[in-house]
């Protein structure tokens, strides 16, 4: 049965081509704005000087660097270079790497106290400076959440922290941007786009049927225009058509009143401290040994994928059965492996590992029955060699 809900998401879309320009009324006036930004792509593809001549008329600063994964270290120089010229708006140019560490600079600006507490919300948020995003990688939906997952590489810990406080106030979502995604971003935006819904729409039936069905509108839609993303980079409306999707995947509606699982982004996150893999590539990984790992507890809906999704025939078992190989092979079409091998990685190492990450972070019950141990994620994790 459906369970209770409430939704509330501020964030304003500003979707299109050309989009960038609103920035000069979107952010006040008499703002000082810090504008983040990652390792330069946007110095390279004109969305820096299209933001520069958009924001002619306010006083900003740049901070670059922000690497994927985001660094502690790096975003507390943010921090540091923000309090110092009394910066007071947060403006993200990027991908979910750069969202989510302007998520963490707006909230550690403000903060009295160890920074490094925010993450995995350790300590209450008072207030959070305003923050503003153009996006250029559609996969997180970072842009429009209050997540975000920050990295710390001298403690080993990859751990998020959630808090309505940063809400972006705005999101441009300029497919444009997204031209000179390299394939290898291309695939990882889908991949984590269609685990981000099947994490909560892949559990058990639950009689939310909106819900499933936006759901299996996202996946379909992921589906098709995927290989189009990759096979024709300058198809604007392939971009414009991942990039709402994408949106859409971490937006709020999918999961609401729903079950959810989740427990493919906790074990790929260790994954990717561990081991340095891209976010998407842990998740291809990890997804289709898991379902067949929980094969039983979750055949129903598998078998109700396979048909809505992939327009599978047969009886539940076998439905699911191919369910999972359809998607298996999907993410390879994207471009991305579905074994550890395949990274020349050693499945016992990389299960007791991530088994002892998830024990130390205390993510000791996974998944939508909350019954998903460590010792379940290693085995997932030896199936996945
Ligand atoms: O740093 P630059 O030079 O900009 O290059 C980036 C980076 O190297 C490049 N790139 C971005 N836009 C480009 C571009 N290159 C050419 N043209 C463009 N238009 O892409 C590389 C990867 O960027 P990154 O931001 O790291 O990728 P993604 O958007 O996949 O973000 C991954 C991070 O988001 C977290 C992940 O864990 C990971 O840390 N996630 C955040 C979530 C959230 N806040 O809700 C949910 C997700 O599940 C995820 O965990
Ligand atoms: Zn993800």
């Amino acid at each position: 049965m459906m369970q209770n809900f409430s939704f509330h998401n501020p964030c304003q879309i500003e979707f299109g081509e050309g989009q960038i320009a609103k920035l000069a009324t979107l952010i006040p006036a008499d703002a000082r704005v810090l504008l983040l930004y990652g390792g330069g792509s946007i110095k390279h593809n004109g969305v820096y000087d299209e933001v520069a001549s958009a924001l002619s008329q306010h006083h900003w600063q740049a901070f670059a660097g922000v690497e994927p994964n985001p660094e502690f270290e790096t975003l507390m120089r943010a921090v540091k270079f923000a309090r110092e010229q009394r910066l007071d708006f947060v403006l993200a140019v990027g991908g979910g790497s750069v969202i989510d560490g302007a998520k963490f600079v707006a909230a550690a600006i403000p903060h009295d106290g160890d920074c490094w507490l925010i993450i995995g919300n350790r300590v209450p948020l008072k207030t959070a400076l305003p923050i503003g995003v153009v996006l250029t990688l559609p996969a997180t939906g970072s842009e429009s959440n209050f997540a975000a997952v920050i990295s710390r590489r001298e403690t080993n810990d990859k751990l998020s922290f959630k808090n309505p406080l940063v809400f972006p106030k705005f999101a441009v979502l300029d497919p444009k941007t997204t031209m000179t995604l390299p394939a290898r971003q291309i695939g990882n935006g889908v991949v984590d786009a269609f685990v981000h819904t099947t994490e909560q729409y892949l559990t058990y039936p639950n009689g939310a049927l909106l819900q499933d069905r936006l759901a299996e509108g996202i996946l379909q839609t992921l589906i098709e225009i995927g290989p189009i993303t990759l096979a024709e980079p300058n198809d604007y409306n392939a971009r414009a058509n991942l990039m709402w999707a994408a949106n859409q995947a971490l937006f709020g509606l999918v999961g609401l009143g729903q079950p959810q699982d989740w427990a493919t982004h906790a074990m790929g996150h260790e994954l990717t401290m561990l081991h340095g893999l891209d976010h998407a590539q842990t998740l291809a990984i990890i997804l289709p040994s898991l379902w067949r790992y929980r094969f039983a507890a979750k055949q129903a809906k598998l078998a109700q994928y396979g048909r809505r999704v992939w327009q599978l025939n047969g009886d539940d078992k076998v439905v699911a059965q191919e369910a999972i190989a359809k998607t298996e092979d999907f993410f390879q079409r994207m471009g991305l492996h579905t074994s550890l091998s395949a990274y020349q990685l050693d499945a016992t190492i990389v299960a007791d590992g991530v088994a002892e990450q998830l024990t130390r972070h205390n993510r000791l019950r996974l998944g939508e029955h909350l019954d998903l141990t460590p010792d379940d994620c290693r085995a997932i994790l030896l199936t996945a060699s």
